[in-house]
């Protein structure tokens, strides 16, 4: 069974992401990336950030090239993305990388797609760990063919003591899978005589993401308006930021403007503004 991860828990006697980050290195002076870096707040940066990376095929198709090229040059954003995320305190940064519904794709293309996955922690493994990047998967990621699992587990070895940002990796991943997984495993705690409660709380703690903050903002690129089946659950207040960028072009500065608009937004969670609400007199007529 799925527990309360020692994440928040071990935390507390760490290094918090926010107390490593680092604005000075986000942006050359000068430079538009710097302009935007200013507008953000400090106080006020998304907890969880997940993006749902998309637009490869496209990428490559408006240039002439197969598809796996797109994926290939997917890479750069993912490196550009996880560094400034790490740069700018973010707590927790979750990429989808590949779904389950994405076995519906050309074999070749999904051995192509394994194939980078496993070049990329093969070269960017040091990196991580330098970084101090601790490494989380979610998703049927065991169900992976055994030479992408020997990889992952290499990583998430390799990166367990880190101590700034959590970067989850969503690997044969399905929202609703993922809510089967946790019905399963509490109804096997249950045959095994331990009686959770059936409750919001618990079920969040079954999840994959376990222990974890929910996602405050949710990325997509390449235009699309739709979830995809990614993180169900957790994103129930998550505000979205759509972008036409394809993921092969999307870098930093568009991280950050998702942010810059992110700050921007008054979020409710069901409630009205403290300002707008009737004066107790108001009430008292009615
Ligand atoms: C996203 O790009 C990468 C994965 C889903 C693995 P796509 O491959 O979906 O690109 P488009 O949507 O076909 O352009
Ligand atoms: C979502 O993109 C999955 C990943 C980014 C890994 P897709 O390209 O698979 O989603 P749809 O098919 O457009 O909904
Ligand atoms: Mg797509």
């Amino acid at each position: 069974a799925r527990r309360a991860g020692t994440w928040a828990a071990d935390r507390c006697a760490r290094l918090l992401p926010h107390e490593m980050a680092d604005f000075s290195k986000v942006a050359r002076a000068g430079s538009p990336e710097e302009r935007l870096l200013r507008r953000l707040d400090r106080t006020r940066m998304p907890r969880h950030v997940a993006i749902i990376m998309d637009g490869n095929g496209r990428w490559a198709k408006g240039r002439g090239l197969p598809r796996v090229e797109g994926h290939r040059a997917g890479v750069a954003a993912v490196r550009d993305v996880i560094e400034v995320a790490a740069q700018l305190g973010i707590e927790v940064l979750t990429l989808y990388a590949f779904s389950v519904e994405n076995w519906k794709r050309p074999r070749y293309e999904v051995w192509a797609l394994m194939n980078l996955l496993k070049d990329y922690l093969r070269r960017e493994l040091p990196q991580l760990v330098d970084h101090g990047i601790r490494l989380q998967l979610v998703g049927r990621w065991r169900e992976l063919d055994p030479s992408v699992v020997a990889q992952l587990e290499k990583a998430l070895e390799a990166t367990a003591d880190g101590r700034g940002m959590q970067l989850n990796i969503a690997l044969n991943y399905s929202g609703r899978c993922e809510i089967v997984d946790a019905c399963r495993d509490i109804v096997a705690d249950w045959a095994g005589g331990e009686r959770v409660e059936i409750d919001e709380e618990t079920i969040g703690r079954y999840l994959y993401t376990s222990g974890q903050p929910d996602p405050d903002l949710l990325i997509r690129s390449s235009g699309e308006q739709r979830v995809s089946n990614f993180l169900l659950w957790q994103i129930a207040y998550a505000e979205i930021w759509m972008t036409d960028t394809l993921w092969p072009d999307f870098r930093r500065r568009h991280f950050m403007e998702a942010i810059v608009d992110f700050q921007a937004r008054n979020r409710r969670f069901g409630a009205v503004p403290a300002a707008d609400e009737e004066s107790a007199a108001d009430r008292g007529s009615a």
